[in-house]
């Protein structure tokens, strides 16, 4: 609704005065908000609200129940609610997903963006605002109302199949960056976005999920997270806690258990939690035939059932529908209270009200999708999302093997199962797909573009076995390492996805036999180089091999412009700058066990990945945080605005930053809290470091010295303390490093300390 026609609305109720307030019984004359707004956390002077309450209001009990699940079973649709055609309210209209719009059965397609690991990997809010803008556009284009995603679980071990799907290992990254995918996706379209022209349309729900503790793939349907409060509290909720204050208007409950109790059904989590101590305002959906219960759902907290109300059930699904005609019995058998229902309803439809649903319907324009706009997005954010790891046999710039002289190269060779196919991640939920093959670029065609007109030749194979004397001529190897997707049918295929976690850490064999081929190769003919690309959700160990060749590279799933980026830093169009967003271990038993095989419960540690890694005094072979450049940083003059802070301040550190190589470069500047001298003596006692601030400063040029601020609330400092079911912030000494990553050895760590009074 533009601001006008709002105004004029809002004055027109007006004239009746506040229909959800009543006098308070204070005698005062005084106005009490009605206490089911109240208890939905919505606000009783919003005309929005009041207009959503009179909708309710108007409502047989059999329609607002319908608002609260999908349509009875239909196998061509999975994603529609029904409309309600006597008060022409629509049904909100879903679809996934975290790489983009998620649409297979149109001749069009949408904009494939990196994974979420590799736009983690960019350390860049500001883009990922503009992706969640991206997607929801095309969202709009494609007739929808609520968009799947972000995906924020914690990438608590890398195995997890839907790495990919999230921001990492870090709930402070996991936060930030998905605050920004939920900013960008539920922006305002009426008002002008970065020099887009505004829209006269309806605005995009962003609906983040799973809630929660939703780590594991295989069991994922039955296994039963064991978390306690400490864990749960500062480990697995605190960026969903974040989503709630960006203002996200969906939450979607995760397939697992919770604490014995799934989490359709969790009083403690969904209620509890999520909607009176965080106050949220939006409304809880299912995960797709997740669990839930007729008679406790309700007052659990959750309000839609997804994605039908009757019909038929997936076998891999054991359960059975629970709202729809079975809560209507339940309300007028007096098993539940409409009161519950009417909270419900009164949420979805002030989203419905809000978000512009009942002004704009939806609109079938799906050849605006892939923009040259929203490819050139794909296109930067993969470019920002690629970690180099490895860059010669040191770490010295004198050292480095990339970028590489195309100009003295007359043979390459780009070797792997996906060095020329598209490979651009899961094929379950988050699939978006670009249908136009002509617009994916693998590695391979990347890698040719460079070279075109050139004379060299470039040539894919599959596997260095067999083809040893042509791929031995060349000078340079790329060996595209890549796990195969997964797919919803659950194909024995499938290496990494969803309901598919990986077999392990190292890479598939076939890739391993590349490699170890293409070293062999070397060792007879050392001017040539070989490179390594790595395409994955998580974590790969490299330790086996990593001596043996000249450069690595992460490109994680970087979307359909991949081959392109993936070129432009082998050759040095583009100076790298991604860094990782979760650890590379040097072998798998470093990390805690993966569990992925047991369904029932797994306990979960409060310590994952760097927190992990440190605690144990083990060494990552890369650190969470790191990522090399083809140019140098010198890191200076840390300081505070001020050394002591009180229990609710802000503390505020620079430092400055100083290209000192040959290239224009950008750098993720972090800044890790540790706490040395804490008091907590719980088992788990509190982590060496975490990241508590980071900055991006992009594109400086060589000789160039910048300043990153970083700011630190000390709330965020808390610990859940279990006695008094609060956190708290401890009053000590705090250490402070400020780093190009989370390793502490880094030359360019420094450090310092601040006081919380
Ligand atoms: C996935 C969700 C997805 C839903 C709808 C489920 O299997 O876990 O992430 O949004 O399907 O496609």
């Amino acid at each position: 609704m533009t601001r006008a026609r709002l105004f004029v609305w809002a004055l027109g109720l007006a004239g009746f005065g506040c229909s959800s307030c009543s006098t308070n019984s204070n005698g005062d004359g005084g106005e009490r908000c009605d206490p089911l707004i109240e208890r939905a956390h919505l606000d009783c002077s919003s005309p929005e609200v009041l207009r959503a309450q009179q909708l309710m209001r108007s409502m047989s009990l059999d329609e607002k129940v319908q608002q609260m699940s999908g349509p009875p079973y239909n196998p061509n649709n999975f994603f529609d609610q029904e409309r309600n055609e006597r008060l022409k309210i629509p049904g909100l209209l879903y679809l996934d997903g975290p790489r983009g719009a998620r649409w297979y059965n149109s001749d069009y397609g949408t904009t494939v963006f990196p994974v979420a690991a590799a736009r983690a990997s960019t350390w860049n809010v500001d883009l990922e605002r503009r992706v969640g803008r991206a997607v929801a556009r095309e969202m709009r284009a494609l007739g929808r109302h609520v968009l799947l995603a972000p995906t924020i679980n914690q990438v608590s071990h890398p195995r997890w199949g839907r790495a990919q799907e999230s921001y990492g290992e870090d709930a402070f990254l996991l936060g930030e960056l998905g605050a920004a995918f939920i900013e960008g996706a539920q922006h305002d379209p009426t008002v002008a976005f970065e020099g887009e022209p505004a829209e006269e349309t309806y605005r995009i729900q962003a609906c983040v999920k799973h809630f929660a503790a939703n780590n594991i793939e295989d069991t994922r349907i039955y296994v039963n997270a064991v978390l306690d409060e400490r864990t749960l509290r500062e480990v697995y909720l605190p960026h969903f806690k974040r989503a709630v204050e960006a203002g996200v208007s969906c939450v979607m409950t995760s397939y697992n258990r919770v604490n014995g109790s799934y989490s359709g059904f969790s009083k403690d989590l969904v209620r509890g939690i999520l909607k009176d101590e965080w106050g949220y305002s939006g409304y809880v959906i299912t995960d797709w035939f997740a669990r839930g219960q007729t008679l406790t759902s309700p007052a659990a907290g959750l309000d839609v059932e997804m994605p039908f109300s009757s019909g038929a059930f997936p076998s891999q699904f054991d359960s059975a529908y629970f709202y729809g005609r079975q809560l209507s019995s339940a309300v007028t058998a007096g098993q539940v209270k409409e009161d519950l229902i009417d909270e419900s309803v009164l949420r979805i439809l002030y989203a419905k009200v809000h978000n512009g649903l009942l002004e704009h319907p939806v609109d079938w324009k799906p050849y605006l999708t892939k923009s040259d706009a929203a490819q050139a997005l794909a296109l930067e954010t993969a470019r920002q999302g690629i970690v180099l790891l490895k860059n010669g046999p040191t770490r010295a710039l004198a050292d480095d093997v990339l970028p590489l002289d195309r100009h003295v190269m007359t043979k390459v060779a780009v070797v792997g199962k996906f060095a020329n196919s598209e490979n651009m991640g899961d094929k379950g939920s988050s699939d978006a797909k670009v249908v136009d093959g002509s617009l994916v670029i693998t590695p391979f065609e990347g890698i040719a573009a460079v070279f075109e007109g050139d004379g060299a030749t470039v040539t894919a194979y599959q596997d260095v076995a067999g083809n040893e004397a042509a791929i031995g001529g060349a000078d340079l190897v790329v060996v595209v390492g890549a796990y195969f997707y997964a797919d919803l049918a659950r194909s024995s295929s499938g290496e990494e996805g969803e309901w598919k976690d990986r077999a392990s850490l190292q890479l598939p064999q076939r890739d391993l036999s590349n490699i170890a081929g293409a070293v062999a190769l070397k060792a007879a003919r050392p001017a040539m180089k070989v490179v390594v690309v790595l395409k994955s959700g998580g974590a790969v160990v490299v330790s086996d091999w990593v001596a043996g060749v000249d450069a690595v590279v992460m490109a994680w799933y970087a979307g359909m412009k991949e081959g392109t980026a993936l070129a432009e830093i082998l050759f040095g169009d583009v100076n790298p700058s991604g860094k990782l967003c979760q650890s590379v271990p040097v072998r798998e038993s470093d990390l805690p066990a993966f569990l992925n095989a047991v369904t029932g419960d797994v306990p979960y540690d409060y310590f994952h990945g760097y927190r992990w890694l440190e605690k144990q005094g083990v060494a990552p072979q890369y650190a969470f945080g790191f990522g090399l450049s083809f140019t140098s940083f010198e890191y200076a003059n840390l300081r505070l605005e001020s050394a002591a802070i009180g229990a609710d301040g802000t503390l505020r550190a620079s430092i400055d930053v100083k290209n000192t190589g040959p290239r224009k470069g950008s750098e993720v500047v972090q800044l890790y809290v540790g706490y040395a001298g804490t008091s907590v003596s719980d088992d788990w006692g509190r982590p060496v470091k975490e990241l508590k601030a980071f900055a991006r400063l992009d594109d400086l040029a060589p000789g160039e010295t910048r300043t990153a601020t970083l700011t630190v609330d000390a709330n965020d400092l808390a610990y859940w303390d279990v006695a008094s079911r609060q956190p708290v912030v401890e009053r000590m000494t705090y250490q402070l490093s400020v780093g190009p990553s989370s390793d502490s050895t880094d030359p360019n760590m420094r450090t310092t300390t601040f006081e919380v009074q």
